[in-house]
């Protein structure tokens, strides 16, 4: 498969997702998401803003230091001191990126920044230069680029990547933009901007108007590589778009998308935006697309039928795809320990993991109130176990 068909996913739930929680995330709970995003293969996850606390700084650096496979990210305003906290906080990383940005919107730059575009630039001129001190993986995103003039946003990207920038990243910040537009922004940077082919075009859209994965499937259209984004499209307001709304999009509409490709492991789905949601606390609406609770259920009588004479007639992926385990023995209070175990080593888990009898009891409890348990139900009691164990 050719790099330049590969769609590059750069998963933000941990900085971005994170951000808009009403109760930030511990470290160790920061650490087990950061292990779910990784498992699920995503090209890069954005963990954190270093600056932002001495709390953050520790949890990038331990990310950085632990977790293996993706690129290890980190955001840092076009500032001296930011890129100097994300250069240190990345350091033992394998692979590290510096994410920067600065403003570029005649509204930003004027009422937030008090700054003209010439200004902003050589900011970001600067700080590209200083991170390229600690890596030579450099993202640079223009904030409010989709309300941002078009030969402002050429002007800007074209300086930033003669500078080192190595990804161009385009947010719709504040989620205005529909996906033609949008599309029409990602199309004049590839005719406009000289050496536009030195970076990789990224887009970061949120979800304001309920448009930021269609936005971000038209930009790959007209030619973006990367699309940033988290699970169960958590975030900032009404959210960024949903990481496995994506994934399932591309792999599902291969008549429409080949030879373009993720390398998310959609098996993983399931499991990761389960335990998002109980670790965030940000319950799953029962109909979203992918994940949700009804996302596989037929209820009409005809559609049942229809499933069980050929499983295409009404569904357009299998539940299997996204890691919903069919034909599974359900987890009720009937169950017994050694099947808990055995689900739990299915899961990854080994004996040391956890304090079985212990766990039983907190299992049968559980299975009390809800009738059926499932795998991020146990993994959750896992979770909160070890967790009371090292309080
Ligand atoms: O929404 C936004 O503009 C951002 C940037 C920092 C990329 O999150
Ligand atoms: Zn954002």
């Amino acid at each position: 498969m050719s790099a330049d068909n590969k769609i590059w996913i750069f998963d933000t739930t941990l900085r971005d997702g994170e951000q808009a929680l009403r109760a930030s995330l511990s470290q160790k709970q920061k650490i087990q998401l950061a292990h779910a995003i990784a498992r699920l293969n995503v090209d890069v996850m954005e963990v954190g803003f270093p600056v932002s606390s001495p709390g953050d700084f520790d949890s990038v650096q331990r990310i950085a230091r632990e977790v293996k496979g993706p690129v290890i990210c980190g955001l840092a305003r076009a500032v001296a001191g930011d890129i100097e906290a994300c250069g240190a906080a990345l350091k033992d990383a394998e692979r590290k990126r510096i994410h920067t940005f600065i403003a570029t919107s005649p509204l930003h730059l004027e009422y937030k920044l008090r700054k003209t575009l010439q200004q902003a630039t050589e900011q970001a001129v600067a700080a590209i230069r200083q991170a390229s001190r600690y890596t030579d993986d450099i993202e640079f995103s223009c904030e409010d680029a989709g309300r941002t003039p078009i030969d402002d946003l050429c002007y800007i990207i074209e300086r930033a990547i003669a500078a080192g920038a190595t990804t161009i990243n385009i947010p719709d910040t504040v989620g205005y933009t529909i996906p033609t537009e949008f599309a029409a922004i990602i199309h004049a940077l590839k005719n406009k901007v000289p050496n536009i082919d030195k970076a990789r075009l990224s887009v970061h859209c949120h979800n304001d108007l309920g448009l930021a994965v269609a936005n971000s499937i038209s930009a790959v259209q007209a030619g973006a590589r990367q699309i940033e984004c988290t699970v169960n499209g958590i975030g900032e307001r009404a959210g960024n778009c949903s990481l496995e709304e994506v994934a399932m999009i591309v792999k599902t509409r291969q008549d429409v998308f080949a030879p373009l490709y993720t390398n998310i492991k959609t098996t993983e789905i399931y499991r990761s935006s389960h335990l998002v949601s109980q670790i965030c606390n940000m319950p799953i609406q029962p109909n979203k697309a992918v994940v949700g609770e009804n996302a596989f259920a037929h209820s009409s009588g005809i559609h049942q039928d229809g499933v069980l004479k050929a499983q295409n007639t009404y569904e357009i992926m299998a539940p299997e795809q996204v890691g919903i385990r069919q034909n599974e023995l359900n987890l009720t209070s009937r169950s017994g320990r050694h099947v808990i175990q055995h689900r739990l080593n299915d899961l990854g888990y080994s004996k040391d993991d956890y304090n079985l009898d212990e766990l039983y009891q907190s299992f049968l409890a559980l299975a009390d109130q809800k009738g059926r348990v499932f795998d991020y139900d146990l993994e959750a009691l896992v979770f909160f176990q070890n967790l009371q164990e090292q309080d």
